[in-house]
């Protein structure tokens, strides 16, 4: 089969269409896998008469899991239920925590040397829950399981150039921690090209960018939470996953088992992406005293959404 094999699941829904969509227009993608536990079909139809080259397939329920994503490279889920009004990413744990466990286990037999990208909520804690399912398996290879906060990322290059009148697609911030409240933590100390903030806008870019998916999921009014700027952002990063794959070193945040800061296990930070997945921890670098205390505050946090990911798994 043609390399590399790209397997999307949840592909019909609301990220799942479009991230199909940009993944399909990918020229790295060589076969795009398409599996959901409904309406397939139509997308991989619509999206198989697109004239780029990647091959589409489509697969349709449990059965045709293993399928779906036997010899993928890169597997990327945004499978799940979104938030709604008022709901936390968290309030999300039960059913998508029940969705990842049982993808992972396939994906265990399937493709345990894919890169997998988890996009499904609340990812602080479904990255912990895949990876104790591979580790149940036997499969477990930390350098390939990623949590993606490319979003948290993009909104905070967003954010950065609107309010400085800088290029957008020229800008360049750093975001660390996890993909939920005050986990989220972006470097406005570190953006590229260097720019200067007043410590009132640090304390209103900040919040804005922690809370920015309460933003879309308060204007979508019940309709869901962010699904465009999120399918961009997963395209992004498994564009980024794939050219590491093919020797094309590059460096991305994402949310893994880095132990880039003391007392907690899984921490986005900068990475380097290469053939094996993770090649290289960056780690935080030099923060500022008051990037430092919201770092010291995600600890306890994550440390409690991680532990709930993993007993969902070990059942205590
Ligand atoms: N296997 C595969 N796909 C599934 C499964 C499953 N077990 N359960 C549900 N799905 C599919 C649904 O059929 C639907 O097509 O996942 C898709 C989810 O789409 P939406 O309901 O539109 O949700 P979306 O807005 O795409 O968000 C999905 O991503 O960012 C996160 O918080 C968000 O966790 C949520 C997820």
């Amino acid at each position: 089969s043609q390399a590399p094999k790209v397997a999307l699941l949840g592909a019909a829904g609301g990220i799942g269409q479009p991230l199909g969509l940009l993944l399909k227009q990918d020229p790295l993608v060589a076969h795009l896998s398409l599996y959901d536990v409904v309406n397939t079909p139509g997308v991989a139809a619509d999206l198989s008469h697109i004239d780029s080259n990647a091959k589409v397939t489509a697969h349709t329920g449990q059965a045709e899991l293993f399928a779906a994503v036997e010899n993928a490279d890169v597997i990327v889920i945004p499978a799940g239920v979104p938030r709604k009004p008022g709901m936390t990413r968290d309030d999300l744990f039960n059913t998508n925590a029940g969705i990842v466990r049982d993808l992972a286990a396939v994906i265990a037999k399937a493709a345990p040397k894919a890169l997998i990208a988890i996009i499904t909520n609340p990812v602080n804690s479904t990255v912990p829950i895949a990876s104790e399912v591979l580790k149940k398996a036997g499969v477990y290879d930390p350098k390939r399981v990623f949590g993606v906060t490319t979003l948290d990322v993009v909104r905070s290059q967003a954010f950065v150039a609107e309010l400085k009148g800088h290029d957008a697609t020229k800008t360049i911030v750093p975001v660390v921690g996890g993909h939920a409240g005050i986990t989220i933590i972006p470097l406005l100390s570190q953006v590229t090209p260097a720019t200067t903030f007043t410590e009132a806008e640090i304390s209103k870019l900040t919040p804005r960018i922690q809370d920015a998916g309460t933003e879309v999921v308060n204007a979508k009014a019940g309709a869901g939470s962010a699904t465009l700027s999120m399918a961009l952002a997963g395209a992004k990063f498994a564009n980024a996953l794939i050219r590491g794959l093919k020797g094309q070193k590059n460096v991305q945040c994402a949310y893994v088992a880095s132990n880039a800061v003391n007392g907690v296990e899984y921490f986005s930070t900068p990475l380097e992406l290469g053939p094996n997945g993770v090649e290289k921890i960056l780690g935080v670098g030099k923060v500022s005293a008051f990037e430092q205390k919201l770092i010291d505050a995600s600890v306890p946090e994550l440390n409690k959404n991680i532990a709930k990911g993993v007993s969902f798994v070990k059942g205590n």
